[in-house]
């Protein structure tokens, strides 16, 4: 406490006195008492101080008719906490004054906003920036904006260049640390990941420091963000550029902690920090501020002669406009007649409620803190930094602040002027770099003998060199050149002594995730259980698990393949409606039409014939009824339909037959208990045993198409197998070589292609995938596909082929047709015995009343045998209602009782004469009235004509 009284300046009481002075007669009737606790040692404390001197001064020549006077009593914090705190004890309780300005840092601020907060004094800090929530107390006041503010700005710079991995380094404060969750999830918002945070103790030796700037070097991330005051920055900055990291490929983003006073540091230091980008508070320019900048500087000169001349900085911006809030607070409160306890909560509102335009721009409170905004980009050149653009919470990135832009909110390179980075390079570094360990990207290939376009590793002979080559390497090496940098890489076989593959592929992929590869190149399908270990790229190939089988050609076709469209039932089926629909067309036509009648046997035929012929539809028999019209109409709908199916089936059964594989599907090799290959090493096993086939089922090969060949030409029962189940790929190039006599059945599985193997998080693996997307959406893949496989198209059984085994139509695809034959048959039949009672009941109940009921229905039946003769066909060509002689004497049936006398020979001839006599022979006639006339019609007209 003695010591820090020592250092008390009560400097600022003279400008009181000389206030009074100025007028012995005039009363002053407040005097209110400032404390200020600055670390008066600090760049930041001595612009504090100068701007507060000036402030007090500036505000009373301007106001001088004001009756209140500020009376400052100055501190120093030394940068100590307990010294911050004890000095504020020593002005609240022994100066008694109304409010406190400072302090300095934000650690020093929690506990002096605590003490303010007991004693209801205002404690207003300028410079204190940490967010942390454990500062804010109802008395506590920020004159500046809290650190928070600016994380949008820095991370909106990181999605503007791209980078996504940027490490943290700050100093291990309050001040330091107070950012750092706020950064974390602004970076998060904008899928950047921080893979490291570097704490620096502000005790950190030089030594300490280099070595921390040593781990971080291995490391691959080269973005930096650096928190800092300047003390600790300055330091870092002289060691990053020893150690070799201002050079090209670093990026160093400082925050507003270095920005802000960078103009002021040592030329030493900012010649270090060349190529830097930061954030800033931007103050406008005005004429104003140029006025005070030129006073503010000669001020400080005089302050401090011994220092470094320094630039007007934002805090002392900030300085100037608290005191000049203050002051106007105080004359707004008035009489300070009431005592400390008693003014701080009119004075605290009046702060709260401030609202003029200072230096530092609009200045008011809300939230106990002042509102700015406007943050500007800066790239640090020559002694200071040069602004590259400005921040914007509304528009984002822009290269220019102007009030009437009207686009939304962007990040975009573009809007940022051209940055000259570290080491004076000018292209955007990429932000990463291979771990210096490294030096070259040692990328794993397989090594496989089976297709050697898709990938073949050989060991020259002579340099022992690997040289990779086929389909794989050229899609990778394409890829690489299409990379906006450079990648030294080298490939590295995954083999055993013996020049054997050192284990399976997943073997190879798991060293990546040992460390062992960086990268694996190589025929790699991409598979949900080897993602858990690493990244893969996007595919660049097809995907999918399909079966190579053997073709058998169509030659040895069944010459009973016309039975296989229609089953047994269809074709029994409709053969019972065949005979049932010429059994109901003959009853309902039996009557009244002579083609359907004649001798038993002749009937017969007639029924057969008439409906097989429906088939062809060739009938030629003349249908009567109307009602066996409407039958016949639909049942020859319904063979219409029947035979085109018929006909539709029978044709793809021809077709498809013609290049028939011996298996269709992986359960028809399940069932037989065939023996199915596949690739040794391959992930294609561990799916076999999914879908159940047994161990003593599967015969594993090398991957070699002559293996392949062997296996399926001897078949399952010789010691082959029967199908060889693998990647698409390959099957395209094992067809590609054995074009006739195999095919591909499947897919059976769905993978997702093959791509290039990362570790988990590697930023090259968006890169590269895009380079494949590039590759893959031009024509760059298929000229590297022609080079190694050559034009695939002259092989025709290339495609896979869907096997619909060939369906035989049933019975169930056709009962709907049958179903409205058959209700139309029924009825009609229905309809027709019906009609038939009602038209001859009268006849009917007369014939044989007196017999049994049996013979009472044959005698019915006999009736029902006999012609209709009263029906239109048998009236055509015979006068009046009466049967012709002619007629009687065909039917020869004696229970019709003909009355022939009533028909003259005339009456014969002259029907004759009507429809005979004039007309061609009646069988060529092609008039249907006269086609209709029978053969006892023609014997009459012969008799007549005699
Ligand atoms: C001193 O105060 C009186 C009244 O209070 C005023 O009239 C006079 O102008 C003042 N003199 C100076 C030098 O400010
Ligand atoms: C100064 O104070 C005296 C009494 O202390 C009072 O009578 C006088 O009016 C005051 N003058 C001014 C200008 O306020
Ligand atoms: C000081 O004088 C100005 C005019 O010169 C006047 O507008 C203002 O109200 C006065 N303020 C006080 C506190 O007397
Ligand atoms: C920090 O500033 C931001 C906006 O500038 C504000 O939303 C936030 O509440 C402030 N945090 C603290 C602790 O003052
Ligand atoms: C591939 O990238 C180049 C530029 O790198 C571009 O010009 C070209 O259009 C891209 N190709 C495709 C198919 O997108």
């Amino acid at each position: 406490m003695e010591r820090s009284t020592q250092f008390t300046l009560l400097i600022c009481s003279s400008f009181v006195l000389a206030a009074v002075a100025q007028n012995g007669s005039r009363n002053l009737t407040a005097l209110f008492h400032v404390g200020v606790i600055l670390d008066l040692s600090t760049l930041v404390g001595k612009m504090g101080m100068t701007s507060i001197s000036m402030a007090v001064e500036d505000f009373y020549a301007m106001h001088r008719n004001y009756t209140s006077r500020l009376v400052l009593h100055t501190k120093d914090s030394r940068s100590d906490v307990i010294q911050a705190a004890s000095a504020a004890q020593d002005l609240i309780e022994n100066y008694e004054v109304e409010a406190i300005v400072g302090p300095q840092k934000s650690s020093q601020a929690i506990f002096v906003a605590e003490l303010g907060d007991k004693s209801h004094v205002p404690i207003i800090s300028f410079s204190a920036t940490s967010p942390t929530f454990s500062s804010l107390t109802p008395y506590f006041i920020r004159t500046t904006l809290n650190d928070s503010s600016q994380v949008s700005s820095i991370s909106s710079i990181i999605k503007a260049y791209g980078w996504r991995e940027v490490v943290l380094i700050y100093e291990d404060t309050e001040y330091g640390r107070g950012i750092i969750p706020y950064l974390i999830d602004s970076l998060q918002g904008v899928e950047t990941r921080v893979p490291y945070r570097s704490v620096i103790p502000i005790s950190a030796t030089d030594d300490q420091i280099m070595i921390e700037l040593y781990k971080l070097m291995t490391m691959r991330t080269r973005v930096f963000i650096l928190h800092m005051t300047p003390i600790i920055g300055s330091r870092l900055f002289l060691k990053a550029k020893e150690a070799g990291m201002m050079s090209e490929g670093f990026v160093w983003i400082l925050s507003t902690g270095l920005t802000n006073i960078i103009d002021s540091l040592d030329p030493s230091v900012t010649d270090t920090m060349q190529g830097a980008l930061g954030v800033k508070l931007y103050v406008p320019k005005t004429r104003k501020f140029n006025d005070f900048a030129t006073r503010w500087k000669r001020r400080f000169l005089q302050d401090h002669p011994s220092d470094e001349p320094s630039e007007l900085s934002i805090y002392a911006l900030s300085a100037y406009d608290t005191i000049w809030a203050v002051a106007m607070a105080v004359q707004k409160v008035g009489m300070g007649m009431l005592g400390a306890s008693m003014n701080g909560p009119k004075l605290l509102e009046a702060i709260l409620m401030s609202k003029f335009e200072g230096l530092s721009g609009d200045f008011y409170i809300i939230d106990g803190q002042v509102q700015y905004s406007t943050f500007q980009i800066i790239n640090v050149v020559g002694k200071g930094g040069r602004g590259i653009g400005f921040w914007t919470p509304e528009h984002g990135i822009t290269r220019q602040l102007n009030n009437s832009i009207t686009k939304g909110y962007s990040t975009s390179m573009t809007d940022l002027n051209t940055v000259i980075w570290p080491g004076d390079y000018n292209s955007v570094p990429k932000g990463w770099e291979i771990p210096v360990s490294g030096k070259k990207l040692r990328i794993g290939v397989p090594v496989t003998q089976g297709v050697p376009m898709l990938m073949n590793v050989e060991t020259d002979p002579v340099t022992h060199l690997t040289i990779a080559s086929g389909y794989c390497i050229d899609v990778f090496e394409s890829a690489i050149t299409k990379l906006p940098y450079a990648i030294p890489y080298e490939y590295v076989p995954f083999q055993t002594t013996q020049g054997k593959l050192a284990g399976s592929y997943n073997d190879l992929v798991y060293q990546v995730y040992l460390q062992k590869f960086d990268a694996v190149v190589g025929d790699v399908t991409i598979r949900y259980n080897r993602s858990l270990y690493v990244d893969f790229t996007l595919p660049f190939t097809e995907s999918g698990v399909s079966m190579i089988v053997p073709v058998t050609d169509g030659k040895n076709m069944n010459a009973w393949i016309f039975l296989q469209p229609l089953t047994l039932e269809l074709w029994l089926g409709s053969l019972a409606f065949f005979i049932f629909t010429g059994f109901v067309i003959w009853i309902m036509e039996h009557r009244i039409n002579t083609d359907f009648r004649g001798p038993f046997s002749h009937q017969l035929g007639t029924i057969f014939y008439f409906s097989f012929s429906t088939l062809v539809f060739s009938h030629r028999e003349k249908i009567e009824s109307n009602l066996s019209k409407l039958v016949v109409i639909v049942w020859v709908f319904v063979v219409l339909v029947l035979t085109s199916s018929y006909t539709a089936s029978l044709t793809s059964m021809l077709t498809v037959q013609q290049l028939q594989p011996t298996v269709t599907n992986v359960h028809e090799l399940l069932k037989n208990g065939d023996y199915v290959g596949y690739p040794r090493n391959s992930f294609v096993e561990i799916l076999l045993k999914q879908l159940n086939f047994e161990a003593s089922k599967m015969r594993a090969y090398d991957d070699s198409v002559d293996e392949y060949f062997m296996a399926l030409s001897r078949g399952s029962k010789n010691g082959g197998v029967s199908a060889v189940v693998h990647e698409i790929p390959y099957i395209k190039f094992f067809l590609a070589k054995h074009c006739t006599g195999f095919t591909m059945v499947g897919p059976i599985y769905k993978t997702a292609g093959f791509g290039f193997v990362f570790p988990k998080g590697s930023p090259l693996v968006p890169d590269v995938s895009r380079a494949i997307l590039n590759l893959t959406d031009g024509d760059s893949i298929i000229q590297i596909e022609k080079k190694w496989f050559g034009d695939q198209k002259t092989c025709l059984n290339q495609g896979s082929i869907i096997i619909s085994a060939p369906n035989s139509l049933s019975f169930c695809s056709f009962w709907g047709l049958f179903l409205i034959t058959g209700v139309v048959s029924i009825s009609s039949l229905f309809m027709f015995f019906i009609m038939f009672l009602y038209k001859n009941w009268h006849e009917l109940r007369t014939i044989d009343t007196d017999k049994s009921v049996w013979q009472r229905f044959r005698s019915w039946a006999r009736y029902y045998n006999k012609k209709d003769m009263k029906s239109y066909t048998f009236r055509i060509g015979k006068p009046d209602n009466n049967t012709s002689p002619s007629t009687s004497i065909m039917n020869g049936d004696s229970n019709v009782k003909a009355s022939t006398g009533d028909n003259s020979p005339n009456m014969i001839i002259h029907s004759c004469d009507l429809y005979t006599t004039y007309s061609p022979p009646v069988e060529e006639s092609s008039s249907p009235e006269l086609s209709r006339t029978s053969t006892e019609d023609r014997l009459v007209n012969v008799v007549v004509s005699h």
